[in-house]
């Protein structure tokens, strides 16, 4: 498994400035066909839960086999701390420990491993960079610009550090189809520092053109900061390609564990900021007096890490990364064509969220019926889906309503459990 592999210099903290191997070397195979019986089959919970048909997947994603054994794996094999010890025990969690940040680097084509820096996941990069970064940068009367289609952990942490630098947040418009409206983003963007938007909508599945973003951005003279917690279990995500300065994303949205993720930030921006939460680990030297930082990126990282956490992504990872991407985009595709079509012959039904380029998320309203009453009749049928505001409130309140069903798809979904969901959805409708 590439996430095993062992890095050429072994222990201590300079692994993580070796660079990332190219995409062709890290697959070692040539990547297999789409196949959802395989997939289904090689997800522990999917695979015991035929009465499910489990379409919360933009709240959390089951995990492959191959994630399960590599977590256990470690804890059975070479659990032991990282970076400090001085037994061979360390060494070799270290050296797993470095190549899964390797693995990461890799999948998101980071210049250099040294840019990725551990987290428990996308909320904890976004307050990284906006409690490091943002206030280092802002000064009273500079902009910070979200859009209205945010969840609450791209609006919160900005919120925060606006009101203690005398900051103003503005929020980019999204229009009545769930889209952003570029000509507000490119307006706004006039005196902001920093330009932060998410890659795709949890609630409604919009995929931005984070390309044209960055570029408008980058001409504002704007930092941006990318919330890719949506897009990275669904599209191959190039940091460098996309032209973002930080890239913020979630293990457990990927097919990875919980508490793990990764911050991707621009070497030199990273360089220039302070540490934030401070402890071991993120040491050179500590004396009463004063304190030398580790370099990057440990400097971001106090304390043991999730050492096996990490590990699982890296599996999870080199699973997805065996799969066939095309086919699997395709798939995911279907599943919410199918949906759509299927929901729309619901009298009083209607889709939330009309952009051409959607991820596999399915928001919707039935006429005269809770979002949250739905969910439950859903769920007493055996469909997982999540009802409400999706931690998007302002997005609720931009397009005048309470909240929505979201159903939303993952590799090891299959015809079957759309039908499933409709035909519980039919039910639902009739007995409210
Ligand atoms: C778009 C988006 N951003 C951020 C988050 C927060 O992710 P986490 O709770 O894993 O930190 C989520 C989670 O639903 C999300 O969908």
């Amino acid at each position: 498994m590439t996430s095993d592999a062992p890095p050429s210099r072994k222990g201590g903290h300079n692994q993580a400035t070796q660079r990332p191997m190219s995409r062709r070397s890290a697959s070692r195979n040539p990547p297999a066909a789409f196949d959802v019986e395989a997939a289904r089959a090689a997800f522990p919970l999917i695979a015991k839960r035929p009465d499910l048909a489990y379409l919360d997947n933009a709240a959390t994603t089951q995990k492959p086999s191959a994630v399960l054994d590599a977590t256990r794996n470690h804890y059975e094999t070479r659990n032991a701390n990282v970076h400090r010890a001085a037994h061979g025990l360390s060494d070799a969690a270290t050296a797993a420990f470095e190549a899964a940040r390797q693995r990461v680097a890799q999948r998101i084509n980071a210049a250099s491993a040294t840019e990725v820096v551990w987290t428990r996941g996308t909320t904890e990069g976004i307050n990284l960079v906006a409690q490091s970064y943002a206030d280092a940068v802002l000064r009273e009367g500079d902009a910070v610009l979200v859009t209205e289609m945010e969840h609450h952990s791209n609006i919160v942490p900005w919120q925060i550090v606006c009101a203690r630098r005398g900051a103003e947040l503005r929020a980019a418009r999204v229009t009545p189809e769930g889209c952003l409206d570029i000509e507000d983003f490119k307006a706004k963007l006039d005196g902001a520092r920093i330009a932060a938007f998410c890659h795709v909508s949890n609630a409604l599945g919009t995929v931005n053109a984070v390309r044209e973003l960055t570029g408008l951005a980058k001409r504002a003279g704007a930092t941006t900061v990318v919330d890719g917690a949506q897009a990275i279990p669904h599209y191959p995500v190039d940091v460098q390609e996309l032209g973002c300065d930080f890239y913020a994303f979630s293990g457990h949205k990927a097919y990875g564990p919980t508490g793990i993720g990764a911050l991707y930030g621009r070497e030199a921006l990273l360089e220039a900021m302070p540490p934030w939460q401070a402890g071991g680990e993120m040491i050179e030297e500590v004396r009463l007096e004063a304190t030398t930082y580790a370099g990057l990126p440990f400097k971001f990282e106090a304390g043991t890490p999730n050492i096996a956490g990490a590990i699982g992504l890296a599996a999870a990872f080199d699973y997805l990364d065996g799969l066939d991407a095309e086919g699997l985009r395709r798939h995911e595709e279907r599943l919410l064509a199918e949906a759509t079509s299927g929901l729309l012959q619901i009298e009083g039904a209607r889709v939330v969220g009309a952009a051409r380029q959607k991820g596999p998320v399915l928001s919707f309203v039935i006429d005269g019926a809770h979002p949250q009453d739905i969910g439950t009749l859903l769920d007493q049928q055996g469909v997982a889906v999540r009802a409400g505001h999706h931690c998007a409130m302002p997005l609720m309140q931009r397009l005048g309503i309470g909240g929505t069903v979201r159903a939303s798809f993952a590799l090891y979904n299959s015809s079957a459990d759309i039908e499933r969901l409709v035909s519980a959805a039919h039910k639902a409708k009739t007995l409210l």
